[in-house]
């Protein structure tokens, strides 16, 4: 069964110009593409293949919110999945229960949660059981009042792993698939059985496929990788198999 390989540009790259190229180079089926805002109207228009992700939304479709993107208009571009909570965004001081607003208005409107969990590296060294204190913590606070249901997806993401983390460390595919067993677990316990759990730190073409043939990874949340469009795509040919 394939798998889901996930890329997020975060804020790259520098112009629309470098955009479109890069989007026109991952347009393959199976690919799920997150660029910044701005380009998504762009990028819309040129995907055949790839679906179509952005990386945050507003928390309410309130319109008095400065600087925001609505659900609604990343709806009419077509977006069909939106990262919540990614880790550099709760570094920003975004808390569980806007995450968990941001939930409800994605789902709400028909389009797939992203949801990013995981913990930082003082938690990942206390051991496995802090590790799944702390994911568990934040799965029970952002899917609060969810309907089981939902069609949503869970990325697991070390902090300590994120390439751009400084750390250098990464979690190795048996520790992140036996990560995301004891994850899988706690989501049922929640009466969520049967969501998607993904892998994401430093995923890249060398190693990607030692994750994606774990069991328990059901696909890949790429970063630094994305922007390199062959090993993006040798990536996807992977998460296809
Ligand atoms: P990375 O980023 O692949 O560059 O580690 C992953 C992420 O932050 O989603």
């Amino acid at each position: 069964m394939p798998k889901l390989a996930i890329g997020n540009w975060k804020m790259n790259p520098d112009n629309l110009e470098g955009a479109i190229d890069l989007a026109k180079d991952e347009d393959v089926a199976g690919a799920i593409i997150c660029p910044p805002f701005l380009y998504l109207e762009e990028i819309s228009g040129i995907l055949s293949k790839a679906k179509l992700g952005a990386q945050d939304v507003a928390p309410s479709s309130k319109r008095a919110q400065t600087g925001e993107i609505s659900i609604e208009q990343l709806k009419d571009l077509q977006v069909g999945y939106v990262i919540v909570g990614h880790s550099e965004r709760r570094a920003l001081g975004e808390t569980d229960e806007v995450i968990n607003q941001k939930i409800q208005a994605v789902l709400e409107e028909g389009i797939v949660p992203i949801l990013c969990v995981g913990e930082d590296l003082d938690t990942h060294e206390r051991g496995d059981r802090a590790v799944i204190e702390f994911v568990s913590s934040q799965l029970n606070a952002d899917l609060s009042g969810i309907d089981s249901d939902s069609e949503l997806i869970v990325a697991y993401e070390p902090i300590w792993s994120i390439s751009t983390s400084g750390s250098g460390l990464e979690s190795t595919p048996d520790e992140a698939n036996s990560t995301i067993e004891s994850i899988k677990e706690v989501l049922s316990k929640m009466g969520f059985d049967e969501i998607k759990v993904l892998y994401g730190g430093s995923v890249d073409g060398d190693d990607a496929h030692q994750y994606l043939k774990e069991d328990n990874i059901d696909g890949v949340l790429v970063g630094g990788a994305s922007l390199r469009p062959d090993e993006f795509k040798q990536i996807v040919a992977y998460a296809n198999e």
